[in-house]
């Protein structure tokens, strides 16, 4: 299929001041989009001026969230070149998550190729400064206008494009965590491996009260026994517990972030030990206290990794190490985001130049 190029009318103004980037609410001039329809498949990909769409009130996204989404990164590296970080791997879970929500799957090379058009565009709204990136959001919403519960007919796929800096308000600084066994984030069965809008609505009301509480993050419990660690709100986590790295498995109900498939592989190239295992509330108190849990942090293409200063379950506080960014927390985010702006080799073949 060939890409048609709309063409832009208005420019948007550049960036200011790029220490004040924040995240996800400032985005490009152009967005890339294509239709699907039962029957034709995929059709008209084109690259058109950021603009709202107009949807049928009655369209399936509308009123039962059928809806996916991924998230990745262009940097703009020390040579001046641009780069895109395991970009294929973000398509391929798309289409994992296309199949759990009955929606029509993307080709990944075509994603790919349209991603990278999309890119040479809008290059210009890639920020140069450290820590900051271009976040990439590739989108599909179910737009049959129909009130029955079936999978839609009908699908828009569209990729923005927003300038970012630091995912949380206090940059990389570490964040305070409230573990919640009152609400649950998936269940096993249920969708919570899925990039899906549903999953992170059904979050939102825990966060509000983390937030009013003056938390950063709301840590997720299993659903079963609600006793043990399944992830956190915005990434995946990690914990530095007897020399050794202990993190969730992948069994269905968390994400298989890209990020923390990455990290994983760098904390091996370092000879340390994992455990992708359950580990428990009761751990991370005891670990705290005894000072054998000695850092944790999240992984996630939004927040990077960042360190966790401290974790509250029910009245209880426990500071993790001194309570600010650990030994191997720092080295993994120099390594993960020096692979990324092309000041590390990238021995794993993980970077995609524009
Ligand atoms: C990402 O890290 O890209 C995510 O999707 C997290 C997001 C919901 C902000």
């Amino acid at each position: 299929m060939d890409i048609e190029i709309l063409p832009l009318t208005e420019k948007k103004p550049r960036i200011q001041d790029e220490s004040q980037l924040g995240f996800g609410s400032l985005f490009t001039d152009r967005m890339f989009l294509m239709e699907y329809e039962e029957g034709r498949g995929w059709h008209s990909p084109r690259i058109a001026p950021y603009a709202p769409f107009s949807l049928d009130p009655a369209c399936a996204v509308l009123h039962y969230a059928q809806e996916i989404f991924e998230g990745l990164k262009a940097f703009r590296r020390q040579d001046g070149e641009i780069a895109l970080f395991r970009p294929l791997d973000n398509f391929e879970r798309f289409n994992r998550s296309a199949r759990r929500m009955c929606m029509p799957e993307i080709e990944p090379a075509f994603a790919l190729k349209a991603l990278k058009q999309l890119l040479q565009l809008e290059a210009d709204w890639i920020p140069r400064s450290e820590g900051t990136s271009l976040y990439i959001r590739p989108t599909m919403i179910a737009t049959d206008p129909y009130l029955g519960v079936r999978p839609s007919l009908k699908y828009l796929f569209y990729i923005i494009l927003s300038p970012v800096g630091a995912y949380y308000k206090g940059g990389f600084s570490p964040v305070k965590i409230w573990i919640s066994d009152e609400y649950v984030r998936s269940t096993p069965g249920g969708t919570g491996e899925a990039k899906t809008g549903g999953n992170y609505a059904a979050s939102l009301r825990a966060s509000m009260e983390a937030t009013a509480k003056g938390f950063d993050q709301v840590l997720w419990l299993d659903a079963v026994e609600r006793k043990y660690v399944e992830e956190v709100g915005s990434m995946n986590i990690c914990f530095l517990y007897d020399g050794k790295v202990i993190t969730s498995p992948l069994k269905g109900t968390i994400l298989d972030g890209i990020t923390r498939r990455s990290i994983l592989n760098l904390i091996k190239d370092m000879g340390l030990e994992i455990e992708e295992r359950a580990l428990s509330v009761a751990e991370i108190i005891d670990g705290a206290e005894s000072g054998r849990l000695k850092e944790a942090f999240g992984t996630g293409t939004a927040a990077v990794v960042s360190p966790v200063g401290e974790f509250t379950y029910r009245d209880k506080t426990v500071t993790i190490g001194d309570g600010e960014m650990g030994e191997l927390t720092g080295k993994l985010y120099e390594t993960l985001t020096g692979i990324q702006y092309g000041k590390v080799a990238d021995r794993h073949g993980w970077v995609e130049k524009l």
